[in-house]
């Protein structure tokens, strides 16, 4: 038996019309100026003056910091920070996906620990609680919107750093399905499959406990129903809300449980050739799930029960392997690639790529630890 600690944000808002009460809450909390993190299509498509003008009319000051990048990098987080600075901004606000909310944790991590972002990688690396943080979540999901991880690109070493520091979590998260509409396909199966993702390295962690269990196996369920509705039709409000709640609850999970070698991968790729994360989870899900049915294949075959299929009559074995199933099909329903050689990865890459992820803290929970042969193997095998 070991000690579980869950970490979640103190306060989080969920379902249509969570922006509006999450600007009464700043409001209450007394924050004059915040500095918002987020991109510019954000800008470009309305959503940052309709949420800036919320915060507005309850007299919170904004200024915009639209430089972060689909991978947020180091620049980014100086960038922002500098902003911050310049400006005297006493609160962060993270408006957008995973991109804009790492990129604000870093800023926010650094504003009150000094220093710089990098020297922060690896797990609770920070003396201070970072500046204080409100995270308006727009996809689902990345979940970084409730979580105490934080990736962020070192563009001189092109790679992904992990920072998971307790310190990063944000104050106040907020999900409303009405920020969610309108997102491109493309977007809507990527982070999808990213949620569930998380919620199967989640399942079969060596660090899941009953808590993390119970988010994981409802997420399963949520993503299963709702995923294909919410990528057909987008303006799918009640697919949208569902959506939201499975990413939260499998950002519950993995905020907790910790993941595994696809996340641990899945940066390096990110990382290397700038792919967007969800993408190149989902292709590498299947492959790293295979790897782990060796070990754990009762969980998986759970994994598959949650997400509809009958495994009565079926081994621990046929489980897995019906899980497998699942989410190819779930993937192949909702456009995702094929395989890695579609996203341009080069077999060339892959020994600096495995020895990458082997120093990726996402893979110390993995049910199954690896070889640098296993894992090079595993990027073979979903070129
Ligand atoms: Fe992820």
């Amino acid at each position: 038996m070991s000690v579980a600690k869950f970490f979640i944000p103190s306060v989080n808002t969920l379902g249509t019309g969570a922006v509006d009460s999450a600007a009464d809450d700043i409001a209450a909390l007394g924050f004059k100026r915040a500095l918002v993190v987020t991109d510019k299509v954000l800008v470009e498509v309305g959503l940052v003056a309709k949420v800036t003008a919320k915060l507005t009319a309850k007299g919170v000051e904004t200024v915009i910091f639209d430089g972060t990048q689909p991978n947020p990098t180091v620049g980014n987080v100086n960038a922002g920070l500098a902003l911050l600075k310049e400006h005297d901004c006493d609160f962060v606000i993270s408006l957008g996906g995973g991109s804009p909310h790492d990129c604000a944790k870093g800023i926010a991590l650094v504003a009150a620990n000094g220093g710089s972002i990098a020297d922060y990688e690896g797990v609770d690396k920070s003396p201070k609680p970072q500046m204080p943080l409100v995270a308006i979540n727009t996809t689902a999901g990345t979940a970084s919107e409730m979580t105490r991880f934080c990736i962020i690109t070192d563009e001189e070493r092109h790679i992904k750093m992990a920072i998971v520091d307790k310190n990063t979590t944000p104050l106040l998260s907020v999900n409303d399905p009405e920020l969610m509409l309108d997102k491109p396909k493309a977007l809507t199966a990527a982070t999808g499959m990213d949620a569930l993702t998380h919620a199967v390295e989640a399942y079969v962690s060596i660090a899941a406990n009953p808590i993390t269990d119970a988010c994981a196996e409802k997420a399963f369920t949520l993503i299963s129903d709702n995923l294909r509705n919410a990528v057909n039709n987008g303006q799918d409000i009640a697919a949208r809300d569902q959506m939201a709640y499975a990413q939260f609850l499998a950002g519950m999970a993995f905020n907790n449980a910790s993941l595994g070698y696809v996340h641990a991968m899945a940066h390096q790729l990110g990382g290397f050739y700038d792919l967007p994360h969800g993408v190149c989870n989902a292709i590498l899900l299947p492959h790293v799930q295979a790897y782990n049915a060796q070990v754990v294949p009762e969980r998986l075959a759970k994994v598959a029960q949650f997400m509809g299929v009958d495994i009565s009559g079926m081994t621990d074995e046929q489980g897995a392997e019906a899980a497998l199933e699942a989410i190819r099909a779930l993937s192949k329903d909702i456009g995702i690639p094929a395989n890695l050689t579609e996203l341009g990865v080069k077999e060339e890459d892959i020994p600096t790529l495995a020895t990458n992820a082997l120093n990726d803290a996402c893979g110390l929970t993995n049910p199954k630890q690896a070889t640098h042969e296993e894992i090079s193997a595993l990027f073979k095998g979903a070129l």
